[in-house]
Protein backbone atom coordinates (compact mmCIF):
# COMPACT_ATOMS: atom_id res chain seq x y z
CA UNK A 1 0.00 0.00 0.00
CA UNK A 2 1.59 4.01 -1.17
CA UNK A 3 2.52 5.95 1.70
CA UNK A 4 1.10 9.34 2.58
CA UNK A 5 3.82 11.47 3.06
CA UNK A 6 2.65 15.12 4.16
CA UNK A 7 4.72 17.76 3.80
CA UNK A 8 3.05 20.32 5.72
CA UNK A 9 5.22 21.90 8.80
CA UNK A 10 3.65 20.86 11.88
CA UNK A 11 1.60 24.13 13.35
CA UNK A 12 2.79 25.11 16.74
CA UNK A 13 -0.09 27.31 18.49
CA UNK A 14 1.58 29.82 20.84
CA UNK A 15 -0.50 31.26 23.31
CA UNK A 16 0.01 35.52 23.13
CA UNK A 17 -0.15 37.07 26.20
CA UNK A 18 -2.31 39.65 26.39
CA UNK A 19 -0.71 42.94 29.12
CA UNK A 20 -3.80 44.05 31.28
CA UNK A 21 -2.32 47.99 32.10
CA UNK A 22 -4.30 49.30 34.87
CA UNK A 23 -2.55 52.73 33.45
CA UNK A 24 -4.23 52.28 30.63
CA UNK A 25 -7.73 52.05 32.17
CA UNK A 26 -7.03 55.04 35.05
CA UNK A 27 -6.36 57.50 32.12
CA UNK A 28 -10.13 56.38 30.40
CA UNK A 29 -11.72 56.20 33.83
CA UNK A 30 -10.22 59.58 35.55
CA UNK A 31 -11.28 61.38 32.46
CA UNK A 32 -15.05 60.44 32.62
CA UNK A 33 -14.91 60.96 37.01
CA UNK A 34 -13.74 64.25 35.89
CA UNK A 35 -16.70 65.01 33.96
CA UNK A 36 -19.17 63.97 36.28
CA UNK A 37 -17.69 65.54 39.65
CA UNK A 38 -18.10 69.00 37.24
CA UNK A 39 -21.71 67.81 36.98
CA UNK A 40 -22.42 67.11 39.96
CA UNK A 41 -20.91 70.66 41.22
CA UNK A 42 -23.27 72.29 38.47
CA UNK A 43 -26.50 70.47 38.74
CA UNK A 44 -26.02 70.12 42.86
CA UNK A 45 -23.68 72.82 43.89
CA UNK A 46 -21.99 69.66 45.53
CA UNK A 47 -18.30 69.71 45.17
CA UNK A 48 -17.10 65.49 47.07
CA UNK A 49 -14.54 65.64 49.59
CA UNK A 50 -12.64 62.87 50.87
CA UNK A 51 -10.80 62.91 54.54
CA UNK A 52 -7.36 60.62 54.43
CA UNK A 53 -6.54 59.74 58.34
CA UNK A 54 -2.64 59.21 58.67
CA UNK A 55 -1.81 57.88 62.12
CA UNK A 56 1.96 57.67 62.63
CA UNK A 57 4.78 58.17 59.74
CA UNK A 58 5.04 54.98 58.37
CA UNK A 59 6.60 56.45 54.91
CA UNK A 60 4.96 53.86 52.46
CA UNK A 61 1.58 55.50 53.97
CA UNK A 62 2.67 58.74 53.86
CA UNK A 63 3.35 58.59 50.08
CA UNK A 64 -0.10 56.66 49.31
CA UNK A 65 -1.44 59.61 51.30
CA UNK A 66 0.47 62.28 49.06
CA UNK A 67 -0.99 60.32 45.54
CA UNK A 68 -4.76 60.15 46.83
CA UNK A 69 -3.94 63.91 47.40
CA UNK A 70 -2.62 64.77 44.13
CA UNK A 71 -5.84 62.49 42.63
CA UNK A 72 -7.99 64.09 44.29
CA UNK A 73 -6.68 67.61 43.28
CA UNK A 74 -6.79 65.99 39.46
CA UNK A 75 -10.76 64.70 39.30
CA UNK A 76 -12.22 68.29 41.09
CA UNK A 77 -12.30 66.53 44.19
CA UNK A 78 -11.84 67.90 47.54
CA UNK A 79 -9.23 66.09 50.01
CA UNK A 80 -8.72 66.79 53.30
CA UNK A 81 -5.41 65.64 55.26
CA UNK A 82 -5.66 64.56 58.95
CA UNK A 83 -1.91 63.68 60.30
CA UNK A 84 -1.71 62.56 63.73
CA UNK A 85 1.17 61.21 65.51
CA UNK A 86 1.55 57.52 65.84
CA UNK A 87 0.91 57.57 69.54
CA UNK A 88 -2.82 59.06 69.18
CA UNK A 89 -5.06 57.02 71.31
CA UNK A 90 -8.05 55.30 70.15
CA UNK A 91 -10.23 57.77 71.66
CA UNK A 92 -8.89 60.93 70.14
CA UNK A 93 -8.86 59.04 66.80
CA UNK A 94 -12.72 58.28 67.50
CA UNK A 95 -13.34 61.67 68.54
CA UNK A 96 -11.99 62.70 64.80
CA UNK A 97 -13.41 60.20 62.87
CA UNK A 98 -16.88 61.65 65.12
CA UNK A 99 -16.24 65.08 63.62
CA UNK A 100 -15.89 63.96 60.43
CA UNK A 101 -18.69 62.00 59.92
CA UNK A 102 -20.34 65.22 60.93
CA UNK A 103 -19.10 67.11 58.64
CA UNK A 104 -20.80 67.86 55.42
CA UNK A 105 -17.95 68.98 53.33
CA UNK A 106 -16.96 65.38 53.71
CA UNK A 107 -18.27 62.23 51.90
CA UNK A 108 -15.49 59.79 52.07
CA UNK A 109 -13.40 59.34 55.15
CA UNK A 110 -10.13 57.12 54.51
CA UNK A 111 -8.61 55.63 57.36
CA UNK A 112 -5.00 54.65 56.06
CA UNK A 113 -3.84 51.29 57.43
CA UNK A 114 -1.80 49.71 58.66
CA UNK A 115 -2.72 51.54 62.13
CA UNK A 116 0.05 51.48 64.65
CA UNK A 117 -0.21 48.85 66.75
CA UNK A 118 -1.84 49.80 69.89
CA UNK A 119 -4.78 50.53 67.87
CA UNK A 120 -7.81 47.89 67.37
CA UNK A 121 -8.32 48.25 63.46
CA UNK A 122 -11.62 46.89 63.40
CA UNK A 123 -13.01 48.94 66.13
CA UNK A 124 -11.44 52.38 64.46
CA UNK A 125 -12.74 51.12 61.25
CA UNK A 126 -16.66 50.86 62.51
CA UNK A 127 -16.41 54.19 64.11
CA UNK A 128 -16.92 55.40 60.59
CA UNK A 129 -20.34 56.28 59.00
CA UNK A 130 -21.04 53.36 56.26
CA UNK A 131 -22.13 56.13 54.05
CA UNK A 132 -19.08 57.92 54.31
CA UNK A 133 -17.27 54.48 53.90
CA UNK A 134 -15.41 54.41 50.48
CA UNK A 135 -13.57 51.36 51.14
CA UNK A 136 -16.73 49.41 51.74
CA UNK A 137 -14.95 48.21 55.44
CA UNK A 138 -17.59 48.79 58.15
CA UNK A 139 -19.79 46.06 58.74
CA UNK A 140 -23.16 47.42 57.35
CA UNK A 141 -21.21 47.74 54.11
CA UNK A 142 -19.64 44.47 53.79
CA UNK A 143 -23.34 43.01 54.58
CA UNK A 144 -24.37 44.74 51.77
CA UNK A 145 -22.09 43.44 49.55
CA UNK A 146 -22.57 40.13 50.45
CA UNK A 147 -26.26 40.71 50.37
CA UNK A 148 -25.50 41.84 46.86
CA UNK A 149 -26.68 45.19 47.17
CA UNK A 150 -23.59 47.23 47.76
CA UNK A 151 -23.52 50.73 48.25
CA UNK A 152 -20.02 50.93 47.38
CA UNK A 153 -17.64 48.39 47.05
CA UNK A 154 -13.73 47.86 48.17
CA UNK A 155 -11.05 49.77 46.22
CA UNK A 156 -8.73 47.50 44.52
CA UNK A 157 -11.09 44.33 44.06
CA UNK A 158 -13.53 46.99 42.32
CA UNK A 159 -10.14 47.99 40.14
CA UNK A 160 -9.48 44.68 39.30
CA UNK A 161 -13.41 44.14 37.85
CA UNK A 162 -12.82 47.13 36.16
CA UNK A 163 -9.74 45.93 34.62
CA UNK A 164 -11.72 42.68 33.52
CA UNK A 165 -14.00 45.08 31.95
CA UNK A 166 -11.99 47.41 30.01
CA UNK A 167 -10.49 44.19 28.43
CA UNK A 168 -13.61 42.64 27.77
CA UNK A 169 -12.21 39.02 29.42
CA UNK A 170 -15.84 37.23 30.01
CA UNK A 171 -16.51 36.66 33.77
CA UNK A 172 -19.85 35.04 33.37
CA UNK A 173 -19.98 31.15 33.84
CA UNK A 174 -16.36 31.04 34.31
CA UNK A 175 -14.00 29.07 37.20
CA UNK A 176 -12.23 31.79 39.38
CA UNK A 177 -10.04 31.50 41.74
CA UNK A 178 -9.01 33.91 44.52
CA UNK A 179 -5.60 33.55 46.31
CA UNK A 180 -5.92 35.23 50.19
CA UNK A 181 -9.39 35.99 52.14
CA UNK A 182 -8.42 39.93 53.39
CA UNK A 183 -11.77 41.62 53.99
CA UNK A 184 -9.85 44.28 52.19
CA UNK A 185 -8.97 42.11 48.87
CA UNK A 186 -9.69 38.39 49.28
CA UNK A 187 -13.20 38.27 50.24
CA UNK A 188 -14.61 41.13 48.41
CA UNK A 189 -13.04 40.22 45.26
CA UNK A 190 -14.57 36.69 46.24
CA UNK A 191 -17.89 38.61 46.69
CA UNK A 192 -17.21 40.58 43.13
CA UNK A 193 -16.64 37.86 41.24
CA UNK A 194 -19.47 35.75 42.83
CA UNK A 195 -21.66 39.40 41.69
CA UNK A 196 -20.58 39.04 37.94
CA UNK A 197 -21.67 34.75 37.87
CA UNK A 198 -18.51 33.47 38.04
CA UNK A 199 -18.22 30.31 40.39
CA UNK A 200 -15.89 31.07 42.63
CA UNK A 201 -13.26 29.49 44.56
CA UNK A 202 -11.56 31.21 47.78
CA UNK A 203 -7.96 29.88 49.01
CA UNK A 204 -5.86 30.82 51.69
CA UNK A 205 -3.25 29.45 53.82
CA UNK A 206 -4.49 26.90 55.03
CA UNK A 207 -5.85 25.50 51.48
CA UNK A 208 -3.76 22.74 51.11
CA UNK A 209 -2.15 21.88 47.50
CA UNK A 210 -3.63 25.32 46.41
CA UNK A 211 -2.04 24.40 42.96
CA UNK A 212 -4.48 21.78 42.66
CA UNK A 213 -7.23 24.93 42.72
CA UNK A 214 -5.14 27.53 40.67
CA UNK A 215 -3.97 25.40 37.89
CA UNK A 216 -7.67 24.68 36.60
CA UNK A 217 -9.12 28.14 36.86
CA UNK A 218 -10.02 30.23 34.13
CA UNK A 219 -9.40 32.95 36.28
CA UNK A 220 -6.77 33.75 39.38
CA UNK A 221 -6.87 36.92 41.32
CA UNK A 222 -3.75 36.55 43.52
CA UNK A 223 -3.79 38.17 47.05
CA UNK A 224 -1.68 36.40 49.06
CA UNK A 225 1.39 39.33 50.08
CA UNK A 226 3.96 36.06 49.05
CA UNK A 227 6.34 37.77 46.38
CA UNK A 228 6.73 36.06 43.62
CA UNK A 229 4.85 32.86 44.83
CA UNK A 230 3.51 31.62 42.08
CA UNK A 231 4.71 30.50 38.18
CA UNK A 232 3.89 29.15 35.22
CA UNK A 233 3.37 25.61 36.25
CA UNK A 234 0.60 27.05 38.63
CA UNK A 235 -1.80 28.35 36.00
CA UNK A 236 -3.88 26.37 33.34
CA UNK A 237 -2.53 27.44 29.98
CA UNK A 238 -4.64 30.68 29.00
CA UNK A 239 -5.68 31.49 32.09
CA UNK A 240 -6.50 34.88 32.58
CA UNK A 241 -4.14 36.21 35.90
CA UNK A 242 -4.67 38.78 37.73
CA UNK A 243 -1.60 39.85 40.31
CA UNK A 244 -2.99 42.24 43.69
CA UNK A 245 0.66 41.49 45.11
CA UNK A 246 2.82 44.59 45.48
CA UNK A 247 6.37 44.06 47.43
CA UNK A 248 9.51 45.97 47.10
CA UNK A 249 12.26 42.95 47.25
CA UNK A 250 15.92 43.00 46.29
CA UNK A 251 16.20 41.39 42.52
CA UNK A 252 19.93 41.25 41.12
CA UNK A 253 21.01 43.35 43.67
CA UNK A 254 18.44 46.19 43.01
CA UNK A 255 15.28 47.06 45.01
CA UNK A 256 12.24 46.23 42.32
CA UNK A 257 8.89 46.72 42.50
CA UNK A 258 7.36 42.71 41.82
CA UNK A 259 3.94 40.91 42.49
CA UNK A 260 2.78 37.68 44.02
CA UNK A 261 3.44 35.79 40.65
CA UNK A 262 6.47 35.80 38.47
CA UNK A 263 5.36 37.51 35.36
CA UNK A 264 8.28 36.74 33.35
CA UNK A 265 7.32 32.81 33.17
CA UNK A 266 3.85 33.61 31.93
CA UNK A 267 4.73 34.93 28.31
CA UNK A 268 3.25 32.02 25.72
CA UNK A 269 1.13 30.50 28.37
CA UNK A 270 -1.64 32.43 29.85
CA UNK A 271 -3.39 34.31 27.82
CA UNK A 272 -3.52 37.41 29.60
CA UNK A 273 -2.18 38.98 32.92
CA UNK A 274 -1.36 42.18 35.07
CA UNK A 275 2.16 43.12 35.83
CA UNK A 276 3.56 44.94 38.76
CA UNK A 277 3.87 47.72 38.65
CA UNK A 278 1.40 49.36 36.29
CA UNK A 279 -1.67 46.52 36.70
CA UNK A 280 -3.98 46.44 39.71
CA UNK A 281 -1.56 48.91 41.66
CA UNK A 282 -2.74 52.25 39.77
CA UNK A 283 -6.33 51.54 39.92
CA UNK A 284 -6.71 51.36 43.48
CA UNK A 285 -7.04 55.40 43.81
CA UNK A 286 -8.96 55.57 40.76
CA UNK A 287 -11.47 53.53 42.64
CA UNK A 288 -11.43 55.62 45.79
CA UNK A 289 -12.02 58.51 43.74
CA UNK A 290 -15.13 57.34 42.17
CA UNK A 291 -16.55 55.62 45.15
CA UNK A 292 -16.32 59.00 46.73
CA UNK A 293 -18.12 60.83 43.70
CA UNK A 294 -20.62 57.68 44.13
CA UNK A 295 -21.31 58.37 48.01
CA UNK A 296 -21.26 62.03 47.46
CA UNK A 297 -24.20 61.85 44.94
CA UNK A 298 -26.58 59.31 46.70
N1 LIG B 1 -2.35 47.01 44.41
C1 LIG B 1 -2.97 47.54 45.44
O1 LIG B 1 -3.49 48.63 45.38
C2 LIG B 1 -3.05 46.74 46.70
C3 LIG B 1 -4.04 47.00 47.64
C4 LIG B 1 -4.11 46.19 48.77
C5 LIG B 1 -3.19 45.16 48.92
N2 LIG B 1 -2.21 44.98 47.99
C6 LIG B 1 -1.24 43.89 48.10
O2 LIG B 1 -1.95 42.67 47.98
C7 LIG B 1 -1.35 41.68 48.78
C8 LIG B 1 -2.41 41.12 49.73
O3 LIG B 1 -2.88 42.17 50.57
P1 LIG B 1 -3.84 41.89 51.81
O4 LIG B 1 -4.01 43.17 52.51
O5 LIG B 1 -5.01 41.13 51.35
O6 LIG B 1 -2.85 40.91 52.67
P2 LIG B 1 -3.12 40.11 54.00
O7 LIG B 1 -4.10 40.81 54.87
O8 LIG B 1 -1.79 39.75 54.53
O9 LIG B 1 -3.82 38.75 53.49
C9 LIG B 1 -3.12 37.79 52.77
C10 LIG B 1 -4.03 36.62 52.49
O10 LIG B 1 -3.30 35.66 51.74
C11 LIG B 1 -3.38 34.40 52.35
N3 LIG B 1 -2.10 33.69 52.17
C12 LIG B 1 -0.90 33.99 52.70
N4 LIG B 1 0.02 33.08 52.32
C13 LIG B 1 -0.62 32.21 51.53
C14 LIG B 1 -0.21 31.04 50.85
N5 LIG B 1 1.06 30.59 50.90
N6 LIG B 1 -1.14 30.36 50.13
C15 LIG B 1 -2.40 30.79 50.06
N7 LIG B 1 -2.85 31.90 50.70
C16 LIG B 1 -1.97 32.59 51.42
C17 LIG B 1 -3.65 34.65 53.83
O11 LIG B 1 -4.33 33.52 54.35
P3 LIG B 1 -4.85 33.43 55.88
O12 LIG B 1 -6.12 34.22 55.91
O13 LIG B 1 -5.07 31.99 56.10
O14 LIG B 1 -3.77 34.03 56.72
C18 LIG B 1 -4.53 35.91 53.76
O15 LIG B 1 -5.88 35.58 53.63
C19 LIG B 1 -0.18 42.36 49.49
O16 LIG B 1 0.98 42.12 48.73
C20 LIG B 1 -0.53 43.83 49.43
O17 LIG B 1 0.60 44.67 49.43
C21 LIG B 1 -2.14 45.73 46.89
Amino acid sequence: MAKIVTHFPRLIILQVMRILSGKEVVQARRKKIAEKVQQLKNNKGITPGLAVVLVGEDPASQVYVRNKAKACDEVGINSFEHKLPAETSADDLKKLIIELNNNKEVHGILVQLPLPKHLNTDEILQCIDPKKDPDALTTENMGLCWKGTPRVSACTPSGVMAILDYYKIEVAGKEAVVVGRSNIVGKPMAQLLLMADATVTLCHSKTKNLRKYTSQAEIVVVAAGRPLMLGKEDFKKGAVVIDVGMHRELIDGKTKLCGDVRFDELHDWVSAATPVPGGVGPMTITMLLENTFKLASF
